[in-house]
């Protein structure tokens, strides 16, 4: 079986540090892996509609932000597939039948959902198509035959549904669907990389985000304010590593090679921790050490961004492209599930003859 991947993102903002550590970077690595046999990258447009329906300016500004920063952290086109979910309309037709095979309870029980329910005070009025992109989020998987799904841990819930949809499809319409896996972030400070304030995950509304193309100076600034340990109030006092973003951002980021160049009197992550709890080392080291190893990462990513920038309508070709090869790859897969629902009327020869027969033709 061919080793295909999906994956994708809601155009509402700009991608930020907890986007690239928890998806893209291991994106690009899979894509030069050159283990997988096709690879598609979705920009989700219509799932940011879902919520967002009375703002679809916004969504169509930040369609191209999230263009540039995937090509800007080296997702090549010509090994990925970049899509626009609006321009594959089989993706709704599909979505379409698979709502019969999901419960309004078991939609319902989504913890993801029922935690956006919340946070855009839904509670009281949930638009239908909103309670249903979890539905649809199957149709963009299955659509492709992905068999493995890179995503966020909130994204689990959707993955487990799709397994759902797909093995419920299969066993009333016969083998059709190809059932995928999920494939998390392997370290624990990547599948939750908190906000520069220490507490939740990074979101744009609550302001606490570092973004791909933050410049350094914002860069700088941002580190600079960062949380981290509220009783570590002079530079002998014992520092707490809990809950204290520079080091977790340095769990997510920092390998023992940057101590030798930019703090070779630690060897690795576990002395500097050592040094902090024992009291002796003030935070400016810790977050000067992040900015380094931050900027050395970033850097490159901002000068990419900037070749694009200076080339946009190449951009939207390559969306364009892409959105053209994610549609025929799509198209086979909704006239296997039609075949497979048995709705193909006018290319089933037993039906017409079936039907004649009835009627004594
Ligand atoms: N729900 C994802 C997000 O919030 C976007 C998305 C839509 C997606 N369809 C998908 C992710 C299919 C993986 C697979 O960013």
């Amino acid at each position: 079986m061919s080793k295909i991947i999906l994956t994708g993102d809601r155009p509402t903002g700009k991608l930020h540090l907890g986007h690239y550590v928890g998806s893209l970077r291991r994106r690009v690595e899979l894509q030069n892996s050159g283990e997988f046999d096709k690879i598609f990258v979705m920009i989700a447009d219509a799932q940011a509609l879902t919520d967002n329906a009375d703002n679809p300016e916004k969504i169509r500004q930040n369609l191209i932000e999230v263009a540039l920063d995937y090509l800007s952290v080296g997702i090549d086109p010509a090994k990925t597939t970049i899509f626009v979910q609006t321009q594959v309309p089989e993706l709704t037709e599909l979505a379409f039948y698979y709502m019969n095979l999901v419960t309004v309870s078991r939609v319902q029980r989504n913890p993801t959902v029922k935690t956006e329910i919340k946070m855009r005070n839904f509670e009281q009025s949930i638009p239908v198509g909103f309670f249903c992109y979890p539905v649809s989020q199957a149709s963009d998987i299955t659509a492709f035959d992905a068999t493995v799904v890179p995503v966020g841990e909130d994204q689990a819930p959707m993955i487990e549904l799709t397994r759902e949809i797909v093995a419920r499809f299969n066993h009333i319409y016969g083998p059709t669907l190809v059932e995928p896996e999920i494939l998390l972030p392997d370290n624990a400070a990547c599948m939750r990389l908190p906000g520069t304030d220490g507490k939740a995950k990074m979101s744009k509304s609550l302001g606490n985000c570092i973004y791909l193309s933050d410049s350094p100076k914002e860069l700088k600034k941002k580190i600079n304010s960062m949380y981290t340990d509220p009783e570590h109030l002079t530079i002998d006092s014992p520092g707490h590593l809990e809950g204290n973003a520079p080091f977790i951002y340095l769990d997510a980021f920092c390998r023992d090679e940057h101590f030798a160049k930019y703090l070779p009197d630690y060897a690795n992550l576990q002395e500097l921790k050592d040094h902090y709890t024992r009291g002796g080392l003030g935070d400016g080291t810790v977050k000067k050490l992040l900015f380094n190893i931050l900027e050395e990462e970033l850097a490159p990513i901002r000068e990419r961004r900037k070749h694009y920038e200076q080339n946009i309508p190449e951009v939207f070709e390559i969306l364009r492209k892409g959105s053209e090869e994610a549609r025929a790859a799509a198209a086979k897969t909704l006239s296997r599930v039609r075949q497979a629902m048995r709705i193909d009327y006018f290319d089933d020869a037993d039906l017409i003859a079936e039907q004649a027969k009835k009627y004594g033709k």
